[in-house]
């Protein structure tokens, strides 16, 4: 294959001041790719802020004579975000590509969990998608271009203790990647999510490498995936990719074959009787462009 380019491209970063996204945002600029490279510089529960670094991402990319700008808003307010996606425009002249990637925890059992803890996790993490993605939007459909990358994780897609509220923040932004991914194609903007594993500060003390010497978690295993999801070659859209220790797969929202009880209202005891079929998943598939999953119900029950 030929080498996948990012020259003439730009693009935004959040939170690229350190673990994954410090990967993401030295490897499009390797490629040619000018990179906002956007960091709060708060620790990992989002506390405190600094310039360092975000200054130490541009720092290197410099070294090797890429290109590249800091950014220290935050994406936790709308003002913020404008303000990451205005240096790009400032500087560049436009934005090609938006990985959001900024994020933090606070994580608690549910039932010992703040409201302040709720709402920090998914300020950050969601709202900041929306904070980044809308003015990154106008922009992007000006130029009848652009890739978004979304950041989500297994433990919102399947579920882990402790985490509801990043949990809820990581399945959001699947649920905007859909929605954008329709509004966005006539505008010739794919977006997409990575589901990430790899080993960070944010991961250091929940994962233990020494118990698992076969693997390795460096958070490099990430980089290709995001890179093309970012790039022009990459011509998916409301994909989820998960990567980490040197695997690749897709995770998606799937759909079973179902059953049709009737044009009239069926009792909860019918209902019952059929919960093996209703929730079978030996058989799934998921939406085509072709057949959207409510045609294939109103196909279903207008028989
Ligand atoms: N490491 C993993 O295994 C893993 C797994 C699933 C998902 N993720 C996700 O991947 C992303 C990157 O995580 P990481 O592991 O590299 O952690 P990390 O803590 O090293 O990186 C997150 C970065 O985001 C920055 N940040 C936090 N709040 C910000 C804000 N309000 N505005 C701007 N920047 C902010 C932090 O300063 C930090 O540099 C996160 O969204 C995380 O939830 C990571």
């Amino acid at each position: 294959m030929s080498e996948i380019s990012f020259l003439g491209r730009v693009a935004v970063v959040t939170g690229s001041g350190g673990g994954l996204g410090k990967t993401y945002a030295i490897e499009l600029a390797r490629r040619g790719c000018a990179v906002v490279v956007n960091d709060l510089g708060g620790d990992r529960h989002g506390k405190g802020g600094s310039t360092s670094l975000a200054d130490e991402t541009v720092a290197e990319i410099k070294g090797f004579q890429g290109e590249a700008v800091a950014n220290y808003d935050s994406v936790s307010t709308f003002e913020g975000g404008e303000a990451i996606i205005k240096t790009a425009l400032e500087k560049y002249g436009k934005i090609d590509i938006l990985i959001h990637n900024a994020g933090i925890l606070r994580d608690r059992s549910f039932a010992n969990m703040s409201a302040e803890e709720w709402h920090g996790v998914i300020n950050v993490h969601l709202d900041g998608a929306f904070n980044v993605a809308k003015p990154a939007w106008l922009a992007m459909r000006e130029k009848n271009y652009g890739r978004i990358v979304f950041t989500s994780s297994v433990s919102g897609l399947f579920g882990n203790f402790g985490q509801a509220n990043y949990g809820a923040a990581k399945t959001g932004q699947v649920g905007l990647m859909h929605v954008l991914a329709i509004e966005g194609q006539k505008y010739g903007i794919k977006v997409n999510t990575i589901s990430p594993a790899a080993l960070t500060r944010m991961t250091e003390d929940l994962q233990r490498p020494e118990d698992r010497p076969d693997v390795d978690e460096s958070p490099t295993h990430i980089t290709p995936a995001v890179v093309f999801l970012a790039s022009e070659q990459c011509q998916a859209t409301s994909h989820i990719i998960h990567a980490g220790n040197g695997f690749f797969g897709r995770i998606q929202v799937a759909y079973n074959p179902g059953v049709f009880l009737g044009k009239t209202p069926v009792s909860v005891e019918t209902f019952a009787e059929n919960w093996d079929p209703i929730t079978d998943t030996t058989e799934m598939a998921i939406q085509s462009p072709e057949e959207r999953y409510m045609q294939y119900v109103l196909k279903k029950a207008a028989r």
